[in-house]
């Protein structure tokens, strides 16, 4: 997968790059390549954001200063780059990131996230250049980096070479294989601590029944 994400910060995703499933995925064939918008910005001074017309706080990014950013990066006109891969708009208003729509971007060959700041987007680039506007959740962070390593990061240890057993991301909280349940309770050594005892199924080895178990603690978890 190739995930390209526009940012005024690009330094922010260093951390990111470094995390064993994202090394993983670019050792695999995947790619995340940082677009500054500063970098390509046609006004002085590095400028990318102005203040709102009808007044306000805070400073709104420019739809022209993306156009230019999206424009030298791809080589065509970004009002159809939407049309040959998922351009996302992460505001704390869009579409909610679940587990459906995560597995939906994972089967993309290729996606674009914006990353919003200040007051967010001139809405000219929302209509214009995205194809899908994204929220990690109902409250406001100060910019869409966050949201977008959130989002890269679900997407990336869904593919294939990106976890160190693949069989983790199988059986997981909202997975196919536990019915979209939220996952059942794990338990390590020491099988007692301050009298607080591992439950004695997971102690039995018996395959059918921890499965059984396990599968039962999902279901009532989502109650
Ligand atoms: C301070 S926020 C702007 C909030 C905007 N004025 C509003 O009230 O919806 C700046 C940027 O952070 C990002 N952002 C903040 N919270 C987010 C969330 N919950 N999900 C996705 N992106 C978010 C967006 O890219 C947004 O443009």
């Amino acid at each position: 997968m190739n995930i390209d994400v526009v940012t005024l910060f690009p330094e922010a995703f260093e951390w990111f790059r470094g995390q064993r499933h994202v090394v993983n995925s670019l050792a695999a064939g995947s790619t995340l390549t940082l677009i500054n918008p500063r970098d390509h910005t046609p006004l002085s001074g590095g400028q990318v954001d102005d203040a709102p017309f009808g007044g306000g706080a805070g400073m709104v990014l420019r739809v022209d200063v993306i156009d230019a950013a999206l424009r030298a990066h791809y080589g065509e006109d970004p009002v159809d780059l939407r049309h040959t891969r998922r351009v996302i708009a992460l505001t704390p208003s869009g579409r909610l990131l679940d587990e459906r729509l995560v597995g939906e971007l994972a089967q993309e060959r290729a996606i674009t996230l914006l990353c919003g700041r200040y007051e967010g987007f001139d809405e000219r680039i929302i209509e214009h250049f995205a194809s899908d506007v994204v929220s990690i959740g109902r409250y406001v962070l100060a910019g869409g980096e966050l949201p977008a390593m959130v989002l890269a990061d679900a997407v990336l240890r869904k593919l294939p070479g990106s976890l160190g057993h693949a069989a983790s991301a199988l059986e997981e909280s909202f997975s196919e294989a536990l019915g979209g349940f939220p996952e059942y309770p794990h338990y390590t050594r020491p099988a007692a601590y301050r009298g607080w005892r591992v439950p004695e199924v997971l102690l039995g080895g018996h395959h059918e029944e921890i499965q059984r178990w396990r599968l039962d603690q999902a279901r009532h978890r989502n109650q």
